[in-house]
């Protein structure tokens, strides 16, 4: 399929025209970042697993009706995507207390939530995307009370639906980030908004652990400096019986993280 003009570049993926009006073709980079952009390397084969997990996940949530941006994967680093109107949010949802909620909180890590938590974050990096309630989504607009809603139940069957995906493979699912976009259709004449997720579920986006020894197989590799993070990121894929696929990311070359320098939230 022919790209067309770039019409966005993000830290970890680049978004093109598609041939088609109201469709984009999204490629995955294997540039990681971390601590809002302070960490930063590129990790060869990154993005051939995040574009082949992403899709599984994507297309599980497809099949049970929960709509999402995905068309369908093009090849090794890219997907056939709808071209959505972003909602500036981004839902986090927790199970167990790892990363900036055990800062904030002084919860200790690996704590189980009695319910599953939902918090709001404001999308905007030169804000290092703050944490805001409810009432600030209502106060500047960010989406309407009736969307906020639909999207919060979204989030808890997203969520009980992942859980049980990785219970199945024996990972838990600690925590994970959602965002969704807004379409415009017709339906039998009538305008209809629809809710889609509209950005990637990989273990760029999501805490996940070995349900026996708690070992972290998601970007808290790369964010902490705890090994390889394709070693992670092969074992989720085999784990959901599809790293065949991908059998030839080698060799795996890493370069050297720049100096990190991080900001004590
Ligand atoms: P946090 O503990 O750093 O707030 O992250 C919660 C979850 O959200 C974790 O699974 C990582 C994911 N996440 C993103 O995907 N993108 C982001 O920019 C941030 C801050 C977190
Ligand atoms: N995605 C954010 C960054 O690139 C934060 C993170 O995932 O840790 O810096």
């Amino acid at each position: 399929m022919k790209k067309g003009k770039k019409l966005y570049e993000g830290k970890a993926k680049i978004l093109y025209a598609a041939p088609e009006k109201g469709f984009a073709i999204q490629h995955f980079k294997d540039d990681a970042t971390a601590f809002n952009n302070l960490k930063k390397s590129t990790i060869e084969g990154k993005g051939i697993l995040n574009n082949r997990i992403s899709e599984h996940i994507l297309s599980s949530l497809n099949h049970i009706g929960i709509e999402t941006h995905l068309v369908k994967r093009i090849n090794m680093r890219e997907q056939l995507v709808k071209l959505v109107e972003i909602i500036p949010i981004e839902f986090i949802v927790r199970n167990i207390a790892s990363g900036s909620l055990t800062k904030r909180l002084g919860i200790e890590e690996g704590t189980v939530l009695e319910k599953p938590l939902l918090e709001f974050c404001y999308k905007n990096d030169s804000l290092e995307d703050p944490l805001i309630a409810r009432e600030h989504i209502y106060a500047f607009n960010y989406c309407d009370m009736a969307t906020l809603d639909r999207i919060t139940k979204k989030c808890y069957r997203i969520n009980d639906f992942l859980q049980g995906m990785f219970k199945a493979i024996e990972i838990k699912l600690v925590d994970f980030k959602l965002e969704f976009g807004l379409t415009k259709l017709e339906e039998d004449g009538s305008p209809v908004v629809k809710i889609l997720i509209a950005d990637e579920i990989s273990p760029d986006t999501c805490r996940l652990w070995d349900a026996t020894t708690d070992k972290k197989l998601d970007k808290d590799i790369f964010r902490k400096d705890l090994g390889n993070l394709i070693e992670g990121y092969q074992e989720i894929a085999r784990r959901l019986g599809i790293l065949h696929e991908q059998s030839n990311i080698s060799p795996i070359k890493f370069t050297k993280p720049t100096a990190v320098k991080i900001k004590k939230k």
